[in-house]
């Protein structure tokens, strides 16, 4: 590739974290309102995506903490190159970074990039589709620690060929944006890609990222290698999945064993999961209504409490602009790792009860004083998850609004 690339549109350099690039000027890109710049471009670049490129930072650390050695990563949709680039210069530990991108414009304004930042003993960029470069990888020997997929949209085209190009102990992150799929606004899309039903429930958010942590189980599964997800998160526009993955055919029968169904009551909002085959016409248990479902999706944990306390103590260590932010979230999902599965929307609650809403603070604290567990949910803001059931959760805020009067 050209080492003296020319950059032939609309450019300026920026800084992310603690490096350099050139990126395209997206004020020359979004001329209506209605414009998103990003996809414009003729190389993407999103600069809100930095978040998601920090706590990428800090998850990749924790990985390489807990390898303890010098790790490989591939990233194969770049865009800019600012991830690999990063992770080369952020992430300790790190011995070669694989970049790629179909788009030539990327690879080379990639090239240019890992150049100015004087990576090049470290970071490579390849024109190529993203499949080929990891098949290229699929060997033993030739595997990588951690693939990171940042497509646009799903990353389900790239999971067969990232799984078998990852090592017995690889660390899978996936973003995926197709939110309309994930969260039921288009069912068969979703069941197409991610093998699982959809549901428009309150907290589909939650959905989206266990039918993306089912999916993988499932392709893993495949080629006898069982899963576990270490952290999630939605945030913006999209959601990520951290994938723990491990190499054996009993790994991969446990892991499917947390493929499952959540069934939902649209009518008195009770919902439970269940791994078994469950009554097509099912009906709830506390109203009779006749429930809906979502899945075949992940029904074990998505967040691991010590891998986020290691992402907090490298969080501790770094200076991102983002690091309230960052802060806010992995105190969030450490604190909802172990938390029952789905949560109340306290508007969704109060609407269906006709009654005023209370305060988030204000109804957790009705919950623990009745003995449950309650604690917030970074889905979403006004969400609840606790080990009380639907039906509990509705007499207590009828309580709660009665002593309020
Ligand atoms: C969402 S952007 C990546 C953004 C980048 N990871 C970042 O953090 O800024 C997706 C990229 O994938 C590239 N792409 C799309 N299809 C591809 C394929 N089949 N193989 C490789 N790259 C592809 C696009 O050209 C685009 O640059
Ligand atoms: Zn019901």
């Amino acid at each position: 590739m050209d080492e003296e690339y020319k950059i032939d549109f609309p450019s300026e350099t920026t800084t992310e974290g603690k490096v350099k690039i050139v990126v395209p000027n997206l004020k020359a890109y979004g001329v209506k309102p209605s414009d998103y710049a990003p996809s414009r471009a003729p190389v993407f670049y999103n600069p809100v995506m930095e978040f998601n490129r920090d706590l990428t930072v800090l998850a990749f650390q924790a990985c390489q903490r807990a390898a303890n050695r010098d790790i490989t990563i591939c990233e194969p949709l770049t865009g800019t190159g600012i991830r690999g680039i990063r992770f080369a210069a952020e992430i300790q530990g790190v011995k070669q970074v694989v970049s790629a991108d179909i788009n030539h414009r990327s690879a080379a304004l990639a090239k240019h990039n890992i150049i100015l930042n004087e990576l090049q003993e470290r970071v490579s960029v390849e024109h190529k589709d993203a499949n080929r470069v990891l098949s290229d990888h699929g060997a033993p020997k030739t595997r990588f620690d951690i693939i990171d997929i940042d497509p646009f949209g799903t990353p389900v085209p790239y999971l067969d060929s990232a799984i078998r190009a990852l090592r017995n102990k690889g660390l899978l992150a996936s973003t995926a944006t197709d939110m309309a799929p994930l969260c039921g606004v288009h069912q068969k899309a979703c069941i197409r890609k991610y093998g699982g039903k959809p549901m428009r429930a309150e907290y589909c958010q939650e959905l989206a990222v266990r039918l993306l942590a089912g999916c993988i189980a499932a392709v893993a599964a495949k080629h006898e290698i069982g899963t576990r997800v270490v952290f999630s998160h939605c945030s913006d526009h999209y959601i990520r999945v951290y994938t723990e993955i491990g190499y054996g055919a009993q790994k991969a029968d446990e892991s499917i064993k947390n493929l499952g169904y959540i069934l939902h009551c649209f009518k008195c909002l009770h919902r439970e999961t269940t791994g078994k085959p469950f009554a097509k016409n099912l009906q709830c248990p506390e109203c009779g209504a006749q429930m809906e479902y979502a899945g075949p999706l992940w029904l074990g944990k998505i967040f691991d409490q010590q891998f986020i306390e290691q992402m907090q103590k490298e969080n501790a260590r770094t200076a991102f602009r983002n690091n309230a932010k960052i802060t806010k979230l992995l105190a969030l999902t450490k604190n909802e790792a172990d938390a029952p599965a789905t949560y109340h929307v306290l508007d969704q609650v109060s609407q269906n009860l006709g009654l005023p809403v209370p305060s988030v603070a204000t109804f957790l604290q009705t919950l623990t004083s009745n003995g449950y567990l309650a604690v917030p949910t970074h889905f979403n803001s006004r969400g609840i998850r606790t080990d009380a059931s639907a039906m509990e959760v509705q007499k207590l805020m009828r309580e709660l609004v009665a002593v309020g009067q």
